[in-house]
């Protein structure tokens, strides 16, 4: 069933607020997870629900294919119990396996699979594959409309939700005097108010826009577009030949998606703060994503920051994140992000490589750049 929502973090929040988290149940994760994932561990502390997450691993930030079985046999309690991660990494670009869905099927769990960021250049084939959840966006796959995503959800997963109030249009009818409502069948409960019925048609023109060039036609498109892009970023050097990008997840093409995080190198190895790529990049008409990109989780993994010293510094009222990073003692918080996808090709990706030779040998950064203001 299609609930349509203002964006993915709506589709999103409608599972977290509506999961029939009880005490003692668990709220399953990967730390590489966009923020309206992580979000949900709120809804589940809040109905005395635990929240684990499962750690990714430094070096390519993906998940040790032997460690998640333990999870989902480890932790499970009483069911349903819930299991959230991305189909594709918006940091790192990782594709996590889609046979996770059955496995954690096996051991009791239900499962939200995240696929706004896969979805635009995979095919997600919903007959291979059973989540329970799938949330995504419809501009990240076609650019527009930007107001319109939508939460996918199989009937039986629908009807374990229970949604902790009532709105416009998703009741059959409400009394004032008697405090009782009666729920709207199905999808009509979920959907709030009035949603942006203008755009829909463009929902609909999207969808058979990428139906006639076809999903596997732009997944091997991008796919060549990122192997040149890696190449770029991987063969930069500095004037000593010393690695002038480091760049964070899978460098080769392996399981991943055209989402490249990465950091220019100093010559001394210390990592050019992104917010001067950012600037720079801006002088030359390029549009880069800088900041931790909404995955702290992965930010953390990519950055080596432990648990410990993120509990080693209080996070004070009047902080910005350089304050709290200062403080903790963190060199760098931050990367620069490439993304590829239906509108992306070769000229783009020539000017993106001449350009980031030609920043190597900018490393100078001046003292004036502006705080970072998320994570
Ligand atoms: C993987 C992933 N999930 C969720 C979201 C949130 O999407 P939206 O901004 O459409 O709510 C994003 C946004 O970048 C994303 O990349």
């Amino acid at each position: 069933m299609a609930i349509f929502t203002p964006n993915a973090t709506g589709a999103l929040r409608l599972v977290g607020e509506a999961y029939p988290f009880r005490p003692g149940d668990r709220f399953l994760l990967t730390f590489d997870n966009h923020n309206s994932v992580n979000g949900i561990r709120e809804f589940a502390r809040a109905r005395g629900a635990e929240t684990t997450y499962v750690p990714s691993e430094a070096f390519n930030l993906r998940v040790d294919e032997q460690l998640l079985p333990r999870y989902l046999t480890e932790v499970g309690g009483r069911a349903p119990q819930l299991f959230a991660y991305p189909a594709q990494s918006n940091f790192s670009g990782v594709q996590h396996p889609l046979a996770w869905i059955e496995q954690a099927h096996e051991h009791g769990w239900d499962v939200l699979l995240d696929s706004a960021a896969y979805v635009p250049t995979n095919r997600l084939d919903l007959s291979q594959w059973h989540p329970d959840f799938v949330a995504i966006s419809f501009y990240k796959m076609f650019g527009w409309p930007s107001g319109v995503g939508c939460l996918l959800a199989r009937r039986t997963a629908l009807a374990k939700l229970e949604r902790p109030w009532f709105s416009g249009g998703t009741i059959v009818a409400a009394f004032v005097q008697r405090e009782w409502y009666q729920s709207a069948p199905g999808v009509a409960h979920f959907e709030d108010g009035t949603i942006n019925f203008l755009n829909l048609p463009a929902v609909e023109i999207g969808l058979r826009l990428l139906g006639q060039i076809g999903i596997e036609t732009i997944h091997t498109r991008v796919e060549a577009l990122a192997i040149s892009l890696l190449d770029a970023l991987g063969s930069l050097r500095q004037a000593n030949g010393a690695p002038a990008a480091t760049i964070y997840g899978p460098r080769d093409f392996d399981r991943r998606g055209a989402t490249i995080a990465f950091n220019f190198l100093h010559p001394d190895e210390r990592v050019v703060d992104e917010r001067y790529v950012d600037r720079v990049a801006g002088q030359h008409n390029i549009s880069l994503r800088t900041g931790c990109f909404c995955n702290p989780g992965a930010g953390e993994v990519a950055f080596t920051i432990s648990r410990e010293t993120l509990v080693g510094g209080e996070f004070g009222d009047a902080m910005t994140i350089d304050d709290y990073a200062e403080a903790i003692g963190l060199p760098s918080c931050g990367a620069v992000r490439a993304s590829l996808g239906l509108a992306s090709n070769f000229d783009d990706i020539h000017r993106f490589s001449v350009f980031v030779r030609e920043f190597v040998d900018l490393a100078v950064v001046p003292d004036d750049l502006p705080p970072r203001t998320g994570c």
